[in-house]
C-alpha cells in the first residue's frame, strides 16, 4: 500500500506544517537544520523519503535568508528518491517586481518562480501578488495550486466588525477587496495610489468617495513598510472616520512598519498566518490544507519519471 505523503517543515514553518499534518492526515518528518559559523545552511532529512510524496513547508518572507535551505532540502528529497516534491510556500515572495519598470531590471517574479520550480514538482501558495501577471501558471512551469484567504478574512470581519465598509488602498487591491466584501456582504471601494519609491506613495480618494457612516476596514494583500496602509489610514482619518481596522494577508512588517501604522491612527491591525507575526488573527489553514491535498494526492500531478 502506498505510504501517505510526508510533511517536512523548514524553519520557522513548524506551526503551519503541524496544522497540515493534522488536517490532511499526512505523516510528519523531521529536518535537522542549522547554520555553519560562516552563515551557510546545513540541512539533513531524517527518515526515508524513497518512493514517497514529500510536502516541504517553507516560510518565505525574508527569502534571501530562507531559500538556500529550501533548495538543499528539495534537491535532497529528489536525490533520495522522493516520488514527487510539493512545495508549500504560504507567502510567495518577489512577486511584486513583475515588470521591467526601468531598463535592465530583473523581472524577479518570473525568475524566482522559475528557480523554485526547478527543484519541485508542484507549488502551493496563498494569495500570490498577481497584478500584471494574470495567473500564477503563466510564470510557473510546474502545476501551481493557489489557496484564497478571502473567505477566512470575510468570516473574521463578519464576526468582529459591525457595519463595515471595505476599503482597498489602491486600484489593484480591487480583486481581493471585492471578493472579501462579497463574502461578508459589505459595501466596498478603493483609493487611488501612485508609488514613487519604496517608502513614497501618494494616495487619493476616487470621485464620489464616501464611507457611508460605516466602520472602515482597509484590506490589502501585503504590509511591508506599511507606507501604503499608513497613508490610507491618514486619508480616511482626515475625513473624520473612526480608527480604520487594518487587515492584511501577508504580514511582512519591515522595521518600523507597525509603529508607522499606529502613529497614522490605525485601529486594530489583523493579519493572516501565512507569515508568523504578532498581528496574526486569521488562519488560512483550512484553505491551504485543501490546496495541499489536491497538490499532493491529485491527478494533476503525475509521478516524475526518471
Ligand atoms: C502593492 O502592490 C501591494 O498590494 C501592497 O500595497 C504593497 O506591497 C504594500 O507595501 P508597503 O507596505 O511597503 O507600502
Amino acid at each position: 500500500m502506498e505510504q501517505p505523503p510526508v510533511v517536512y517543515a523548514l524553519e520557522p514553518a513548524h506551526a503551519l506544517a503541524g496544522g497540515l499534518v493534522e488536517r490532511c492526515g499526512f505523516a510528519a518528518g523531521t529536518i535537522e537544520q542549522r547554520r555553519f559559523p560562516d552563515g551557510e545552511s546545513y540541512v539533513r532529512l531524517a527518515g526515508d523519503v524513497d518512493g514517497r510524496t514529500v510536502v516541504l513547508v517553507a516560510t518565505l518572507d525574508h527569502p534571501d535568508e530562507h531559500v538556500p535551505a529550501l533548495v538543499l532540502a528539495a534537491a535532497t528529497c529528489r536525490e533520495l528518491g522522493a516520488r514527487r516534491v510539493v512545495l508549500v510556500a504560504p507567502y510567495l515572495p518577489y512577486m511584486r517586481q513583475d515588470r521591467r519598470f526601468r531598463d535592465g531590471e530583473a523581472i524577479a517574479a518570473r525568475v524566482f518562480v522559475t528557480l523554485l520550480s526547478s527543484y519541485v514538482d508542484a507549488l502551493v501558495t496563498v494569495a500570490p501578488h498577481l497584478h500584471r501577471i494574470a495567473d500564477l501558471s503563466d510564470v510557473c512551469p510546474v502545476p501551481s495550486f493557489v489557496a484564497s484567504a478571502d473567505g477566512a478574512i470575510a468570516a473574521w470581519i463578519s464576526r468582529n466588525i459591525a457595519a463595515p465598509i471595505l476599503v482597498g488602498p489602491d486600484e489593484e487591491s480591487a480583486q481581493w477587496v471585492s471578493a472579501v466584501a462579497e463574502g461578508c456582504s459589505a459595501p466596498w471601494t478603493c483609493l487611488r495610489k501612485e508609488r514613487s519609491g519604496d517608502r513614497r506613495v501618494a494616495i487619493e480618494r476616487p470621485v464620489g468617495f464616501s464611507l457611508q457612516g460605516r466602520t472602515p476596514v482597509l484590506v490589502d494583500d501585503i504590509v511591508s513598510t506599511a507606507t501604503t496602509m499608513a497613508h490610507a489610514v491618514r486619508l480616511l482619518r482626515e475625513d473624520g472616520a473612526s480608527a480604520p481596522v487594518c487587515v492584511a494577508i501577508h504580514a511582512l512588517f519591515a522595521e518600523g512598519a507597525a509603529e508607522a501604522l499606529v502613529e497614522a491612527g490605525a485601529g486594530r491591525i489583523v493579519t493572516c498566518d501565512t507569515v508568523a507575526h504578532a498581528t496574526n488573527a486569521i488562519t488560512v489553514l483550512p484553505g491551504l490544507a485543501e490546496a495541499v491535498g489536491r497538490a499532493a494526492c491529485g491527478s494533476r500531478l503525475p509521478p516524475r519519471s526518471g
